[in-house]
């Protein structure tokens, strides 16, 4: 990361001697301009993190160790800031960085990233192409690719991958089977091709993309990532054909399904179905993330490592997500907006005294539930901030576009159809030996699929 000197760096009473504290971000959501000034506080905070964009610099990377994709997920968050808030300041620096990392079949599948880049990952930089469409930032100018076309290549790319011979169909976690977790089928890929399909047939208005979110959300609730009664789990194995999962709950995987739902509510006109769906996710993700014990049950809290204080690297951003499709649910799916908007606004005005940290006074911690800052701080800390105060913008914000109400972005359904560049893990492409390779893998978990079942057998 960056080298701002924070407080706790040197020692408390030499920050309290030379520090400047401005104690906290002052948010008066009532306000407009107040919430934009504070929405930008913190968009600086985090884009202080970035030097894509200097001299010798690769735009569109975070420096370690942040990932790929949540610099993907960074850039869509900075679209949607934008849109709430209008500063167009660091426009230019974020269509720079979704641009150069479309790689050579410009479907975000940059041959550096291959040994880092699952599902997940790439569908986080197709969301953020998706929100330039929706949102109308500004077009490049061909031939640079389209925002639209970049979202259509990354879902037509990831329908190749539909995975019927395990677990029935569903997408793998990972693309490439010299990863890890080539064998998982987790809730944020597929839910995330659920969402990414079901925003590409609202804005377009083709029915093969709704189809395709019917089947994927199918798929999802016949299999143990989905409960009957709206519970998301992150994960099942290919090694058991899906049978059990792992019951660890975040944030972002509720979410991708509450928006999705949201999506295909809107598209249907307002379905029954969806609507059921829309409101048996959101109750269940207010009930998880939002605790009556800490917070009162208004506070978004990221339940399952930010208590203990056992958050890796990505989840710290969870938040951001969840409160961004929370945000555009209550667009979507205006029911929603009494039960979700008392919750996001509590917990923008949490993130506002959490923001108090840093030699700056102004750098977020993650516990919006308590009102001195937590010691915490980065990207996600920003971002999730970020996105929660400028959602306060929503009461004026409009809806998504489509192209039926002036979307201008130029799309192309066969954008991403074409033969990728298989890779190696080093990049290269793949040759006779690695494809042998692949299958005498594949032989042998069949193998140890069978073996496995005649111990339990005998
Ligand atoms: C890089 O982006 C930051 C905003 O994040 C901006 O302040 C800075 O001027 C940019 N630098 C260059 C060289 O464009
Ligand atoms: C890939 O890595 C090379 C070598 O570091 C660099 O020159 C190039 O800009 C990178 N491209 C992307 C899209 O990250
Ligand atoms: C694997 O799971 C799918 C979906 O639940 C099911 O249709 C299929 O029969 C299962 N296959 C085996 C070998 O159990
Ligand atoms: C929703 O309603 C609009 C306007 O009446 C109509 O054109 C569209 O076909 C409907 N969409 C669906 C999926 O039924
Ligand atoms: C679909 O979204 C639009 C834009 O927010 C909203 O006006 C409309 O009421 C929504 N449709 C339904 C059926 O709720
Ligand atoms: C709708 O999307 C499908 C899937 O990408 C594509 O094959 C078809 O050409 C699209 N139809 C239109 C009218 O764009």
């Amino acid at each position: 990361m960056l080298s701002p000197v924070f407080c706790f760096l040197t020692t408390v009473p030499l920050c309290l001697h030379h520090g400047i504290f401005i104690n906290a971000i002052e948010l008066d959501i009532s306000q407009p301009d107040s919430i934009k000034a504070a929405a930008s506080i913190t968009a600086y905070g985090m884009m202080k993190y970035y030097q894509g964009n200097l001299t010798g610099q690769i735009p569109g990377l975070l420096p370690g160790p942040y990932y790929w994709w949540e610099a993907g997920a960074m850039f869509g968050q900075m679209v949607d800031y934008w849109y709430y808030t209008q500063d167009d300041t660091y426009n230019n620096v974020v269509c720079d960085a979704l641009l150069f990392q479309v790689g050579p079949d410009r479907d975000y599948m940059p041959p550096n990233q291959t040994k880092d880049e699952g599902n997940d990952d790439q569908v986080f930089w197709a969301f953020a192409a998706l929100s330039a469409a929706e949102n109308n930032f500004p077009n490049p100018l061909p031939p640079q690719p389209q925002w639209l076309a970049l979202a259509q290549a990354v879902f037509n790319r990831q329908v190749s991958r539909w995975d019927k011979d395990f677990c029935g169909g569903g997408l793998r976690w990972q693309i490439y089977s010299f990863n890890n977790g080539y064998d998982y089928k987790n809730s944020i890929s597929n839910g995330g091709f659920f969402l990414l399909a079901a925003r590409l047939a609202r804005y377009t208005g083709n029915q093969t993309y709704a189809d395709w979110a019917e089947k994927m959300y199918d798929w999802c609730a016949q299999s143990p990532l989905l409960s009957a009664d709206y519970h998301v789990y992150d994960g099942s194995s290919v090694s058991n054909n899906c049978s059990d999962a792992d019951h660890h709950i975040w944030s972002y995987n509720y979410g991708v399904f509450i928006a999705g739902a949201a999506y295909m509510y809107n598209y249907t006109n307002g379905s029954t179905i969806w609507h059921d769906r829309v409101l048996g996710f959101t109750k269940t993700a207010l009930a998880n993330f939002f605790p009556i014990s800490l917070g009162g049950g208004n506070i978004m809290i990221e339940i399952g490592c930010e208590v203990e204080g056992t958050c890796n690297v990505d989840q710290p951003s969870f938040k951001a997500y969840l409160a961004r499709w929370f945000a555009i649910t209550t667009q979507l799916a205006p029911f929603t907006y009494s039960l979700i908007m008392p919750k996001l606004r509590a917990s923008a005005q949490g993130a506002a005294k959490q923001c108090s940290g840093g030699t700056d006074g102004v750098t977020c911690g993650r516990h919006w539930y308590q009102d001195t800052w937590d010691g915490t701080y980065g990207v996600g800390e920003q971002m999730s901030a970020m996105s929660v105060i400028s959602a306060m913008m929503l009461d004026v914000a409009p809806p998504p576009l489509s192209i039926a109400t002036g979307g201008s972005s130029k799309g192309d359904p066969n954008a991403g159809t074409g033969s990728a560049k298989t890779l190696s893990p080093d990049g290269r492409p793949i040759t006779a030996t690695d494809k042998i390779g692949a299958g005498v893998m594949t032989v042998a978990l069949l193998l140890f699929m069978i073996g496995g079942a005649w111990l339990i057998l005998d």
